[in-house]
């Protein structure tokens, strides 16, 4: 089993997929065309867009994603949380939900060393201070037993090689009636020998993604761990605007960044070029739910 080098061994158990999403989420966050905030505002995360009544731009659906979690786990200003972000990237989500709720202390876990540098180093320009950000495995958190009222995963279970290990884990370090929310896309029952199954599994595989979730094998990973009042609801929808904005932007280069790259200089372009690749790796995630290889889901579900 490999370490990664720059976590300086503290990735125990490190499951087969670990070294591809670490590199390939360093990579990311250690592009400016990424990293760049938007004017004042914190940077809106790594995930799709939530487009519903009154949200026009791909920035608005991304940032209402936040406040979809939000709505999930049932903030309220003024009510003292302890909540874990599992997969936080850098930390985009707790940061946004930290300013909203101040009395909220959120803590984030994720496995690439630059989403952690970024998460605190956001943390530190805003003067957010009830954040915390980890380096760590989210299958192995080491938190004590019941340490959270409520752990929310916005697009990062899916990369759990053992989704019920992800849910025994949830399971053990949330406090008793703590409410989990998972928000990520789920396979669809498809034959293996069908070519867009094919195409998909070589394409997840540059991602350092496991198979995602079969949706009724994991309500019955809920079940049977212990959670209930469990909860699915089909987003699709909402995100499919997100497929169709970023192809708009490839396909016209009117990024937001592209903007305001120099053109001339060689190191822009390389970031640039790579900005397009993930792009469109992205592009691809949303192409195939489209196709109906995937569907996108919200679950939440309490523990007894
Ligand atoms: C699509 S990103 C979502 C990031 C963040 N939730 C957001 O919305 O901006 C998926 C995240 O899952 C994290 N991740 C994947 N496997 C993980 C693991 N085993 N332990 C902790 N984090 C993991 C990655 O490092 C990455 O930050």
């Amino acid at each position: 089993m490999k370490k990664n080098k720059k976590s300086g061994g503290i990735l125990k158990k490190i499951t087969d997929n670990t070294e591809e999403t670490i590199e390939y989420y360093d990579r990311i966050w250690s592009n400016s065309f990424r990293t760049q905030t938007i004017g004042e505002e914190l940077l809106p995360g790594f995930h799709y867009g939530f487009f519903e009544k009154g949200v026009k731009t791909l920035n608005d659906a991304m940032y209402n994603m936040n406040d979809f979690v939000s709505r999930l786990l049932d903030l309220e200003e003024n009510k003292t949380m302890e909540i874990l972000d599992v997969g936080c990237g850098a930390g985009c989500t707790s940061l946004y939900l930290a300013e909203r709720y101040p009395d909220i202390r959120f803590s984030g876990i994720s496995l690439a060393p630059n989403e952690i540098a970024l998460a605190k180093k956001n943390a530190k320009n805003k003067h957010i201070n009830s954040t915390k950000f980890i380096l760590g495995n989210y299958l192995d958190t080491r938190f004590p037993d019941g340490s959270f009222d409520a752990v929310y995963a916005l697009e990062s279970m899916s990369y759990a090689i053992d989704k019920k290990a992800f849910v025994n884990e949830m399971y053990r370090i949330l406090k008793s009636n703590g409410k989990l929310a998972i928000i990520d896309g789920f396979r669809k029952d498809i034959p293996p020998t069908c070519l867009m199954e094919k195409i998909y599994n070589s394409h997840r595989k540059t991602r350092g993604r496991p198979d995602l979730a079969n949706l009724s094998m994991f309500k019955t990973y809920l079940k049977e761990i212990g959670f209930k009042d469990i909860e699915i609801s089909n987003i699709s929808k909402n995100i499919r605007r997100h497929f169709i904005s970023v192809l708009f932007n490839i396909l016209t280069g009117f990024s937001l960044s592209m903007i305001k790259a120099d053109t001339k200089n060689k190191k822009h372009a390389s970031k640039r070029r790579e900005y397009r690749h993930v792009s469109m790796k992205i592009l691809l995630d949303s192409f195939f739910g489209l196709v109906g290889i995937s569907t996108f889901n919200s679950i939440t579900a309490t523990k007894k």
